[in-house]
């Protein structure tokens, strides 16, 4: 018999140990730790070192995962990694990935959705699971934005960080993930790039060409009108008011941004989990992280009701609610 859900069973993260302080950026570019803070709300960022890569960062933040929800390698039948700066073209980061952990043979792929490569994930596990395709997947969100950051460029280099978060979905009887709903739209592609990819050809990475570019004016106007609309889209779908929601676990890319998408559900700040502060924008790896922060400090308990949302390039954009 087909399972009714897929269900969180346990959680996990990986942050590189360097970090680099808005301070430390006031001696890179003309920036200060005022015009962060006030416009972006980030304070640090984690960043990888030279020799560590995003397969390192998946791989612990995977493990974690695996020790909070008590599987093994060979519980594992489905493996998705989102990310946009992979090890290697290929193999996928899925394949890398299952090599590391000693996963054999179950269906293994990574995918590109900028920002909301964690949500296209997911959605994409709850369908396995609940068609009765895979039993228990493996769900990672990782970035190592750094390696294609300008860090001359003080309207982009600000804002992004490194990382990995990672979350084990298992078939359940119970609630678990209760919806997932997937935007996106193309006509929006020249708004945040990178310009570059192996079919179109590579510029030399120092003659400053093949760097994030982001007109972050007109990006962050889309996406508080998006992130509005598919929050109340998720609700109106599951005939839920968001007085009922105990979470919300939003991207972590602006500060201003989740307070605008909290005013709309008018909910209050302390029942938004927040990690942008420490961790800077940190793309596909932003919700899982900020999940896994608030699980393990406690705040997220079983059975409370969680709305997760993310916003991206491409456009694309989405969300989840999810029973814990
Ligand atoms: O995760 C994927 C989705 N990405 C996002 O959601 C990001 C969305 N965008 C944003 O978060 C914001 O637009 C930014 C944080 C990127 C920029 O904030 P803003 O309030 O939109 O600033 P702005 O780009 O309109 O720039 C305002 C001023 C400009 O100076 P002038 O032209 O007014 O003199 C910029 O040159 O701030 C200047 N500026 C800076 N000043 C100090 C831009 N970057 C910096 C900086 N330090 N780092």
């Amino acid at each position: 018999m087909k399972p009714a859900y897929s269900r969180i069973a346990g959680t996990g993260r990986c942050l590189p140990e360097k970090i680099l302080t808005n301070a430390d950026l006031e001696k890179m570019v003309n920036t200060t730790d005022e015009w962060i803070c006030s416009r972006t709300g980030i304070e640090r960022r984690h960043i990888v070192a030279e020799n560590e890569t995003n397969l390192d960062l998946c791989e612990k933040a995977a493990c974690n995962a695996m020790q909070a929800a008590d599987v093994a390698a060979k519980d594992i039948d489905l493996v998705i990694v989102g990310t946009t700066t992979p090890d290697q073209i290929f193999p996928n980061m899925g394949c890398l990935l299952q090599r590391r952990l000693g996963i054999h043979a179950c269906t293994a792929f990574s995918l590109e959705a900028a920002c909301t490569g964690f949500i296209y994930a997911l959605d994409i596990a709850d369908k396995f699971i609940r068609s009765g395709s895979a039993k228990c997947a493996l769900i990672v969100g990782g970035e190592t934005l750094s390696r294609m950051t300008d860090w001359t460029d003080r309207s982009t280099c600000v804002l992004f960080g490194d990382g990995a978060g990672a979350v084990v979905l298992q078939a359940s009887d119970e609630a678990g993930v209760l919806s997932t709903h997937l935007h996106a739209d193309g006509q929006y592609a020249d708004l945040l790039y990178f310009p570059s990819g192996v079919s179109k050809g590579f510029d030399d990475m120092k003659s400053g060409k093949d760097f994030i570019r982001m007109s972050g004016n007109e990006v962050f106007k889309v996406a508080v009108t998006k992130l509005g609309e598919i929050v109340t889209e998720t609700l109106q779908a599951n005939n839920m008011t968001a007085d009922k929601l105990d979470w919300l676990i939003p991207h972590q890319a602006n500060l201003r941004i989740i307070e605008a998408t909290a005013r709309k559900l008018k909910l209050p700040m302390e029942r938004v989990i927040l990690t942008v502060r420490d961790h800077g924008n940190t793309s596909t790896a932003s919700v899982p992280m900020a999940l896994d922060v608030a699980v393990r400090d406690g705040r997220i308990q079983r059975g409370q009701t969680l709305l997760l949302e993310a916003f991206g390039a491409g456009f694309t954009w989405g969300a989840a609610l999810i029973r814990y």
